[in-house]
């Protein structure tokens, strides 16, 4: 009982945030849509942490990527930044547009690994939440 405790504890200690700028996507449960002038579809389910977790994906540039000449480069992230700084509305040149970047990486993932949602309502669910 007590080494239970002791270890919730531990883990409750290791989960609680530095700085809240370091930690904003700890709240995170849906991906912002805002950039996209007029938004057909409710905000993507995404719980930012949780995700990862169950995922198991530990690389930060996974998803924040930095590219250079169509190559990830493996030492650099870019969580500072929002993929909408780099991907715009259109595609332009070999960049895609937002729209599709995110469809790529999210989706692109899920029917790679054969786990994770990839119809459009297990994303966009009916009502925001
Ligand atoms: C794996 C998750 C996932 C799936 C599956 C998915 N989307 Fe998305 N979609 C996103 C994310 C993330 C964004 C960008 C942020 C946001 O809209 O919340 C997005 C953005 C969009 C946008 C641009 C924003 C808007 O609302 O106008 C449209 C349109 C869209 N999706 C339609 C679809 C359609 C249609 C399908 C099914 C064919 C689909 N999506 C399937 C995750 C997904
Ligand atoms: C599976 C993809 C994925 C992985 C892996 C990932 N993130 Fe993110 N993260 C996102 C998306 C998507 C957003 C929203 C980006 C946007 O709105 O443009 C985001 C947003 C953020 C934000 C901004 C939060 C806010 O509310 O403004 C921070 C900070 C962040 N991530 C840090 C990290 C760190 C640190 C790691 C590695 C430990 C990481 N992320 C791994 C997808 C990911
Ligand atoms: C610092 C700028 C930058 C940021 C931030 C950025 N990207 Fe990209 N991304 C690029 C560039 C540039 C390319 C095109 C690379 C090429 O093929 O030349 C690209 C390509 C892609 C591609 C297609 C290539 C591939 O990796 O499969 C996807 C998908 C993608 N980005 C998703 C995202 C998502 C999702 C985010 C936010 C979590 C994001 N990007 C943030 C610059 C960025
Ligand atoms: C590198 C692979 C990868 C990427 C990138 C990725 N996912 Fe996932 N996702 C997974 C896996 C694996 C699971 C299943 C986890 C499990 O076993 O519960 C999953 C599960 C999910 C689930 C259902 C479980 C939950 O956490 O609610 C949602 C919703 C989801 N992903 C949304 C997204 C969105 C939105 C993005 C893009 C912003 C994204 N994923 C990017 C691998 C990925």
């Amino acid at each position: 009982m007590k080494k239970q405790a002791l270890s919730l504890l531990i883990s409750v200690l290791a989960s609680v945030c530095i700085s809240a700028a370091a930690c904003a996507q700890d709240n995170m449960t849906a991906v912002d849509n805002r950039v996209f002038e007029k938004p057909e579809r409710t905000r993507a389910v995404f719980r930012h942490e949780s995700h990862n977790e169950r995922a198991k994906i530990d690389v930060c540039n996974e998803c924040h990527h930095v590219m250079k000449d169509g190559k990830k480069l493996e030492h650099e992230s870019s969580e500072d930044k929002r993929c909408s700084d780099c991907h715009g509305l259109a595609d332009s040149g070999e960049t895609p547009s937002l729209r599709k970047a995110f469809h790529l990486n999210c989706r692109g993932c899920h029917e790679k690994s054969g786990k994770g949602p990839v119809m459009c309502g297990e994303c966009h669910p009916k009502e925001d939440r």
